[in-house]
């Protein structure tokens, strides 16, 4: 038996009782985030019969904390930009080490994406022509974001979910998928529990679209919750698939700072893109110091220059604190080590000595209402406090560019455990527009799959069904052991302190031995109590996830021997244009308790797309 929602009668979740719980679908979703709930609606519109599955509730999703807008060129202010620019920026955002047929079909498709997210009720803010507004973000050319104020994401999600809803789509929440479940190496179905009762559930289906978002949950400071633990990344590696890029995690260059309870809480990156600008304890607007050689030609250099921008766009360069975000996190990080940090160890982000305070409420509504109500500061007055943040791992699970199918037949992943598409560095906004273009892609893909399987599905085997039993409910057998959450909040530290925005071989080296330890310690740990609601199970599962993800950026991170995008050397500082030609590859190893790397050819861009960078 399962809940039902009340207006539409689609099946929202699962209360069996007794026996294991059975569904069978043609295209199962994990992840009901942008991406995963996109895909669930391309895949239901192409004929299938689709299934979410979701570790939390319908609605809640990173997706929300991308929060300054939509990258798509749709030139609604500046009638010069096209897909062109779009992919080229994307392609220098990520120092060129992006999949470029994933960046060009990404720039290509954003803004019918966007205009088909308006048709379902999305409601963008407007220019005075009453056309989609878009503002600017760092690495963008032109004012590029269609947003909501500061609540694009929000508004994302809240008209994919409403789609969902109306289209009869089942959504299974409060589930947490434990292991892939395959038939001579392809895609069977998926066993999972139910996270209220502890029940146990398998989703009979030929094709799974992964969309489980993050891994920031490896970190101590983060804009991540508590569901982003590298669940997709760890099924797929699991499922014999591979990941690639793993050792570029982005730092968000602006979060909150103070008080302790929401450190590592978002600060839009629009705070930037509507003129607030970066300045240090002794009052400088440092950014100028920082302006890398690769972005020299298109950054101002001067704070008049800079300021120019703002009234003339097309004219000017851009100013500093709109560089990548890589860029800016580094410059950042770097103030804050010289001492010249504010005074909860961050830095000032101004935007009320520059703008009224009614543009302010108007253009950055959450963040007025998030400092005034968690931090007591009233930014139309006084510079916030803040710091980088983890918030997004540009590595993930390795996929065909055109239908986003991983090494495993009827295999999908979209969104942020997907890898390819951002390099080495994402550009604000390319992540709404990324799992919009290639959700659908996805989900398109996996029903056509599943059609075209006719009768002859792999069937689910008992015997995995009772493997993946007996491993879920492997910390309830030992006794007396350490509990996850101690483990968790090790691996959290010590990912902050050795696998953060600067790295040296040292610090990667006692990382991969700390990440031993805490397996060591992970595979003695004990769980209290039942299978009922019970927290202690759920992190002991997921910290095996995180372990395993960790252990993939650590690895890869040693082995890259340069600086690149969200990967920063200290003893290789320079960018290595040889670096520039391979990405690294992560599999399972073949003890299936740790990950190999391997090397890989970057996939050659056709001419008519180089002359872009000529
Ligand atoms: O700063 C932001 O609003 C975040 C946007 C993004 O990550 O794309």
């Amino acid at each position: 038996m399962s809940d039902r929602h009340p207006m539409t009668g689609n099946e929202m979740s699962g209360t069996a009782q007794g026996g294991l719980e059975r569904h069978a679908y043609d295209v199962i979703v994990i992840g009901a985030g942008g991406s995963g709930l996109r895909a669930a609606i391309a895949a239901h519109e192409a004929g299938a019969k689709v299934g979410i599955v979701c570790k939390s509730l319908l609605g809640k999703a990173h997706t929300v904390m991308a929060e300054g807008g939509i990258a798509a060129a749709m030139g609604n202010r500046w009638p010069e930009d096209n897909w062109e620019v779009h992919f080229r920026d994307t392609m220098r955002g990520g120092k060129m080490l992006n999949n470029w047929r994933m960046a060009q079909l990404h720039a290509q498709e954003a803004p019918e994406r966007v205009l088909e997210l308006e048709d379902w009720g999305a409601l963008f803010d407007r220019t005075e022509d009453g056309l989609i507004s878009q503002r600017d973000f760092g690495g963008h050319k032109y004012a590029r974001l269609a947003h909501v104020g500061d609540r694009t994401g929000l508004e994302m999600i809240r008209t994919l979910q409403q789609r969902t809803v109306q289209l009869g789509i089942d959504v299974f929440m409060e589930c947490t998928v434990t292991d892939l479940l395959r038939a001579d190496g392809a895609i069977a179905g998926a066993f999972g529990y139910w996270r209220e009762t502890g029940r146990f559930v398998v989703f009979e289906a030929p094709a799974i679209v992964l969309a489980t978002g993050g891994i920031g949950k490896s970190y101590k400071v983060t804009s991540n919750s508590w569901e982003y633990t590298g669940d997709g990344h760890a099924l797929a590696l699991r499922a014999g698939a591979s990941l690639i890029n793993m050792e570029f995690v982005q730092f968000h260059p602006t979060g909150m700072v103070w008080p302790p309870s929401v450190k590592g809480l978002l600060v839009t990156e629009s705070v930037r893109g509507d003129g607030g600008i970066l300045k240090n304890s002794e009052g400088k607007r440092f950014m100028f110091d920082y302006i890398p050689e690769f972005f020299k030609a298109e950054t101002a250099d001067t704070v008049e220059e800079a300021d120019r921008w703002y009234d003339d766009k097309k004219n000017n360069r851009r100013p500093p604190e709109l560089l990548p975000r890589d860029e800016v996190a580094r410059a950042i990080n770097s103030e804050i080590k010289a001492g010249r940090g504010s005074e909860h160890g961050g830095i000032y982000l101004d935007i009320a000595s520059r703008r009224s305070p009614e543009f302010i409420r108007k253009r950055l509504p959450s963040m007025y209402h998030q400092f005034k109500e968690l931090a007591d500061v009233d930014i139309t007055a006084e510079p916030m406090e803040i710091g980088p943040t983890c918030h997004y791992v540009m590595g993930g699970i390795e996929v065909d560019p055109d239908t986003e199918l991983s090494a495993v037949r009827g295999l999908y992943a979209v969104g942020e455990c997907s890898g390819g598409m951002h390099g080495s560095n994402r550009l604000g906004g390319n992540s709404l527009s990324d799992l919009l273009v290639f959700g659908r892609r996805a989900g398109e893909a996996a029903a056509s799959y599943a059609d075209g399987l006719g009768a002859s599905r792999p069937a689910v085997a008992e015997a995995d069904v009772q493997a993946a039993s007996r491993a879920a409910l492997a910390p309830f057998e030992s006794e007396g052991g350490e509990n996850p959450y101690t483990i968790q909040a090790d691996l959290q530290q010590s990912m902050n302190d050795l696998v953060g925005i600067i790295r040296t071989a040292a610090e990667l080296e006692s990382s991969l031995a700390e990440i031993e330890r805490f397996k060591e310690r992970a595979a003695h740990m004990s769980v209290e109590g039942h299978r009922q609601y019970n927290p202690g199970w759920h992190l002991a599962l997921d910290l095996k996830n995180m372990l395993l993800v960790s252990e993939a950026i650590a690895k890869a991170a040693l082995a890259r021997q340069e600086s690149r995008g969200g990967h920063t050397r200290d003893d290789f500082p320079a960018t290595d244009p040889e670096w520039g030609t391979k990405n690294l590859v992560v599999n399972l190893n073949a003890a299936g308790d740790g990950v190999d790397l391997a090397e890989k050819p970057l996939p050659v861009m056709p001419d008519e797309l180089k002359r872009f960078f000529e």
